[in-house]
Formats: structure tokens, sequence, C-alpha cells
């Protein structure tokens, strides 16, 4: 998704494969043959946890894990998930999870506003505690063609909207990021269309699937993944879960994101992940699995394989560009 101009019009470059790309067909088909995998125990689950240790949350981690959500796949590796990250506020290349270290993640207000019964900010920690943490295994599928698969941890964005108490006229929220100078250099890249906003239909934000992260790996979550607040839809391509997120604005209008500023040709509203719908400038038709012992190939599923959950939310809109 780099774009590579400074000009405002011109389009992200192409998806350069990078070095380490290799198929591994073999282990693959081993891990096919064994069918779906709860890897929960496979998982460090509590890796590294002395680096969250100060988090005025620690205490509700590990949260019980839903069994709901099976992978079908290993986890990636937390050292993976943890170094390997698109966080355009910070950069735009993957490695960026030193420079994130500097946000500072407390004091974190969370603003609710726009079309709800009453606007509301609220301290995260008072966020958190007012929720039911829960654990759960989640693909996530990037507009890049990579994958992971991470135990999140947090809990239902109907949750929050049911805080929020929208109006009923309310048809969309709006989910914006911090603009933190200080530490997101990546900020200065004054060709991007500041702050990363991205938002969902309060259909879709009232699945069950749509879920606030606020740990992961068994802990809270670390800056680079968006600590303290970010978003996982896994059903859509990544740049739809939007991380360390201030503001939820509640609105009858359709928002107009990020990458659907930076990229219309390329990005849309919508985009949900499926197989058949080729990126104008590559195939999506599989993934790089990501894993410490390097990126397994595998195929891409319709809605990153959650159809169950979530396909209905899409019948009637079939003139919609769905998947872009
Ligand atoms: N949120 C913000 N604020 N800024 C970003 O650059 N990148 C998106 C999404 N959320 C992004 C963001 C993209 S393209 C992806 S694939 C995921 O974050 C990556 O999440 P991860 O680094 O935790 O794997």
């Amino acid at each position: 998704m780099l774009v590579k101009s400074k000009r405002g019009w011109e389009l992200p470059e192409s998806m350069a494969t990078p070095e380490d790309v290799y198929l591994r067909r073999r282990e693959f088909a081993k891990m096919a043959a064994a069918g779906p995998i709860l890897a929960a125990a496979a998982s460090p689950l509590l890796a590294g946890a002395a680096s969250a240790a100060d988090d005025p949350t620690m205490d509700l981690y590990p949260a019980p894990t839903s069994d709901r959500y099976e992978l079908d796949r290993q986890i990636t590796e937390e050292s993976v998930t943890t170094t390997y990250n698109n966080f355009f506020e910070f950069g735009s290349h993957k490695q960026i999870s030193k420079a994130a270290q500097k946000m500072e993640t407390r004091p974190w207000t969370v603003k609710i506003d726009g079309m709800v019964e009453q606007e509301m900010e609220v301290g995260i920690d008072d966020l958190i505690r007012k929720m039911t943490l829960e654990e759960r295994l989640y693909r996530h599928r990037c507009v890049e063609a990579w994958s992971i698969a991470v135990p999140w941890t947090g809990f239902p964005l109907a949750k929050l909207v049911e805080l929020a108490k929208p109006l009923s006229g309310a048809k969309y929220v709006h989910m914006i990021t911090a603009m933190d100078e200080k530490s997101m250099t990546g900020l200065r890249q004054v060709w991007y269309p500041w702050p990363y906003v991205e938002g969902l239909t309060i259909e879709e934000a009232t699945n069950e699937m749509a879920f606030m992260v606020t740990g992961a790996y068994g802990k809270p979550v670390l800056p680079q993944n968006g600590a303290p607040l970010r978003l996982a839809v896994p059903w859509k391509y990544g740049f739809k879960s939007v991380k360390s997120i201030v503001r939820f604005h509640f609105t009858d209008e359709r928002p107009l994101t990020f990458w659907a500023k930076t990229g219309p040709a390329e990005y849309g509203f919508w985009a949900n992940v499926n197989p058949n719908v080729p990126h104008p400038r590559w195939s999506q038709a599989q993934e790089r699995f990501k894993t410490a012992d390097g990126d397994i190939m595998m195929p891409t599923q319709l809605y990153n394989g959650y159809g169950e959950f979530v396909a209905d939310l899409y019948s009637g809109l079939e003139d919609e560009p769905l998947y872009m």
C-alpha cells in the first residue's frame, strides 16, 4: 500500500515480492492434512509479558479464550506479529515497532460523539473495565496479500455501540486514530490525508465478529499493533482494522476513509476479502501466511473464511463495490 510519491494524485506503487518469500508446500500440505488446529496450545501466550507489566489493566490478562472462532492454521509467532507491521503514522514500511514504543498510551481518552444519545469522553482504563474481556483467535488478511493469525484479547464492538446509544438515524460509525506529532514521525508524510479514519455500517459494527482489541498474546496489546484500542474485522482487508483509536463518531454519512482518499481507484469502503476479485495491480487469490520460519503460501478464502458469520450483512448490496 506504499505511496512512494509525494503527490496525492499518484497511486500506491505495485507490490514488490519480498526476497524472503518462498513456498513451503510440503509443510502446508501437512498442516492441511492435520485439519483445523485450535492453536492456542502452540501459542506463546505469555511470551514477552514483562514489556506490558506496567499497564494499568494487566490484571485482566490473560482472558478466557472463546472456542467459537477456530483457526485453520497455526498462530503466527508473537515475534513476527510485533515486528512486521503496517502503521503509517510511524512510517511507510514494516519496521516501525521500535519507533512506536515512543507513543504514550496513557493517559488515553476515547471520545464518543455525533448521533448518540449523549456524547461522552471515557478514559481507556474505565472503558476496558466496563467490558468483559475474552481472547479470540482471528486470521488477519492484509490487502497486500500477506496474512497472520493472532490471539487478540478484547470485547465486541457491539458492546461499545450499546454504551454509545446511537440515535436511530445513525448509519455508520467512524473510527479515528490518534495524531501524536511527537512520536508519530510518519505524520510528516504530508501527502497522506491524516488522520487515519476508518468506518463500518452500524450493522457491521454490531456483527458479533467486529472486535475491539485491547490485548494480544495474553497481555495488553503493544503500541505497534495499535495500543491501547484497535479494531479487528477479520473478514475485511487489514486496512479496515484501524489502530490506536481516540474517537468513535456516529453519523448518517459514509466515511471517506484514509485509503479511499489516498487511492480511490484501489481502496474502497467495504473492502471485504475476496480471492476472485483482484486488486487492480495484483491477484488476491493467495496469501503469504507469515511465521517465524518464513512465509507459507495459502489460498485466500471469501470473507477470509468468515462467511458463515458475515455474508448475510451484504445481501441486497450486490451493486456496491463490496470487495475493494
Ligand atoms: N491503522 C492506522 N492508524 N494506521 C495504519 O497505517 N494500517 C492498517 C491497519 N490499521 C494502519 C492501521 C493495515 S494496512 C494493516 S494490514 C493492519 O493495520 C496491520 O496491523 P498489524 O501491524 O497489527 O499487523
